[in-house]
């Protein structure tokens, strides 16, 4: 579904990424992990079209990502792309489920049907009494949960995680495990992500290691055959201030969310 080809990437003299290349295939969990400053998140970044390579290629279904206009990219990541990030970065101005909502309605949902459609999939992590809450209101482990729910929201193709169970205790960090293997094996979910969290790494079909910017060549297993098409999409502009991207997608999509709340 995914083809990462031949991607490198500096920032001034320092060379991130060299030479990375990576197939996803649909329903599996594929963990990134290694020590930090490998380029995990630069990868993350890259592979889910919030950062731009410096060369190499990233393929979805066929189509070349790189080279897309802005305003396109910013569409098909709608569409197709769910992300969740250490940080819930939930809008604090919004409830969960408006939090929830936002991307649907970006994507061209009626505020109603979204709001349903927010309802359905909080009350389906666990959230059905809490959604009317404001982040500041819930802990983080709900936040968390509402951040899944939000990158679920347009039915993403593939979901990006980077650490997401990074700022949770180990009750959260469980069922933030046991979210993403149900949404494998039920609802055939493909999700890519990093983490440092070794039991979450380990329900990962596939584990890459990366070490200073390249793949360790330890052997794969062979990447499933390419699935359906991939109708939707889900912003899920996760939390951190840490660098992980979301600083960008709330930039990107906070004025078309305010808009289309009004
Ligand atoms: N926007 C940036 N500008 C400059 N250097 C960066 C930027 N993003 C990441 N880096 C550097 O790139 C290296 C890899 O970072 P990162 O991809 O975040 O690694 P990891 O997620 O594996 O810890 C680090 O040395 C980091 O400091
Ligand atoms: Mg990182």
């Amino acid at each position: 579904m995914l083809e990462i080809k031949n991607i490198y990437k500096s920032f001034g003299n320092l060379e991130v990424l060299k030479d990375i290349s990576l197939s996803i295939g649909t329903k599996e969990i594929v963990a990134i992990v290694g020590p930090s400053g490998a380029g995990k998140t630069t990868l993350l970044q890259i592979a889910s079209t919030l950062e731009k390579p410096d060369s190499g290629n990233i393929l979805f279904n066929g189509t070349e990502l790189i080279g897309m206009k802005d305003k396109k990219l910013s569409a098909f990541r709608n569409k197709n792309i769910g992300f969740v990030f250490q940080f819930h970065q939930l809008l604090p101005e919004f409830s969960a489920k408006e939090n929830v909502a936002l991307p649907a309605m970006i994507g061209g949902m009626s505020k109603k049907k979204a709001m349903d459609k927010a309802s359905e999939l909080l009350t389906r992590l666990g959230l059905s009494d809490r959604m009317d809450h404001k982040p500041s209101a819930m802990s983080g482990g709900e936040r968390q949960r509402t951040a899944i729910a939000r990158a679920l929201i347009n039915d993403p193709a593939i979901i990006f995680a980077d650490e997401p169970t990074g700022s949770l205790d180990s009750v959260n960090r469980e069922e933030i495990q046991n979210i993403f293997t149900e949404l494998r094996d039920k609802f055939n979910q493909t999700i890519v992500m990093v983490t440092h969290d070794s039991t979450l790494a380990g329900i990962a079909d596939r584990i890459i290691e990366m070490a200073d910017g390249k793949v360790s060549l330890r052997p794969q297993a062979p990447v499933p055959p390419e699935g359906e098409e991939m109708e939707s999409l889900a912003i899920v502009d996760p939390l951190d201030s840490g660098g992980d991207g979301s600083e960008y997608l709330i930039r990107d999509s906070i004025k078309e969310i305010r808009e289309s709340v009004d």
